[in-house]
């Protein structure tokens, strides 16, 4: 059994359907990463699966969650606090949102602590949890406002803050997105050696494919609120399929034996509700037929794992 199992998710807001229909597995000590432009539908995907989202303006219209074995659209107040607590836990973009900015660094690592395995606020553990992620000198920097911390050490802090409860998947939404490059590398390479020395399984969200290649096992390909493709990460970053994943590939100079120079993906996302009829990347496409805005391409098996959502993909 998978540990997290989404089937044909629907999520709406209001008339509009933001997710359409995902599906997505992850395994026990899997690496699942989430692509694909903005407001596509990541973030609202992944905070459903602690069921995160506020209802209203958040609907679940349709579809299954199933963390665990567990039911997470159809679970009591009680048994997701439990969920929450001890099975996912979440790290995000902006030290705003989730470090207090007048609260010291230690003091909130305990406080997670206590939330989560109260036996274990110690300052033993604060440290110990300081060193897991790579935090140099920790017992001066407890001490220490957030303020006062690189943002590669805030996020640093945050993942340390997330790792508190010791889940089975922790859910990192664009963890990077807000550090520049070298330390988005760094923080990368740190959840590759966390995830190899805790076991646990990840769903990377990131807009920015060439950052995936050495921790993912797998990608998923997000666009217009549903999965265009997804399969095995060396096998899909070698040979994307999807005319919108080779698109979003070419827009990342790092990735390919070449360098080539940086391409844009032309046209602009279509917003949410205004979706085309047909195939919904039909108007950027590249290689669109004039049939492509009338058929409703569904998300097929090509070869081993990989599914994609193009009728015309061996071409
Ligand atoms: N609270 C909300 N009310 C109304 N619409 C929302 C709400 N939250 C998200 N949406 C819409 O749902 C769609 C998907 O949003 P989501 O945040 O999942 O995008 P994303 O893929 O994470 O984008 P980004 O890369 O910018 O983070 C967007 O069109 C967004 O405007
Ligand atoms: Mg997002």
């Amino acid at each position: 059994m998978a540990l997290l199992e989404i089937s044909n998710l629907q999520i709406d807001f209001g008339a509009t359907r933001a997710v359409d229909g995902v599906s997505l597995a992850i395994e026990e000590g899997e690496c699942l990463c989430l692509v694909g432009e903005s407001g596509c539908g990541k973030s609202v995907t992944a905070l459903s699966i602690a069921r995160l989202l506020a209802t209203p303006p958040a609907r679940y219209a349709g579809g299954e969650i199933l963390l665990q074995g567990r039911p997470v659209l159809r679970l009591s107040q009680r048994d997701l606090a439990r969920l929450r607590g001890g099975v996912v836990s979440y790290v995000f973009q902006d030290p705003a949102t989730s470090l207090n900015p007048v609260m010291r660094v230690g003091a909130q690592i305990r406080e997670s602590l206590q939330l989560h395995r109260p036996a274990h606020a110690t300052d033993a553990e604060i440290l110990r949890l300081l060193r897991l992620v790579g935090i140099p000198a920790p017992e001066s920097r407890v001490r220490d406002y957030p303020h006062q911390l690189s943002g590669g050490m805030q996020q640093r802090v945050m993942i340390a803050m997330a790792l508190a409860s010791e889940p089975k998947l922790l859910v990192a939404d664009e963890p990077t997105t807000a550090l520049d490059v070298t330390i988005q590398a760094q923080i990368i390479e740190l959840l590759r050696e966390l995830q190899g020395r805790l076991g646990m399984s990840i769903l990377l969200i990131t807009h920015n494919l060439g950052l995936v290649g050495d921790l993912a096992h797998r990608v998923a390909v997000m666009y217009a609120g549903q999965i265009v493709e997804t399969g095995a990460a060396d096998e899909l970053l070698r040979r994307p399929r999807h005319p919108y994943t080779q698109a979003l590939i070419r827009s990342v100079p790092e990735i390919g034996r070449e360098r080539k120079r940086l391409q844009a993906i032309p046209g602009t996302v279509p917003s949410l509700g205004n979706w085309p009829s047909g195939c919904r990347f039909a108007p950027r496409c590249p290689v669109a037929r004039p049939e492509c805005p009338t058929l409703q391409p569904q998300l097929l098996p090509l070869s081993g794992d990989r599914l994609v959502r193009c009728p015309f993909s061996e071409a």
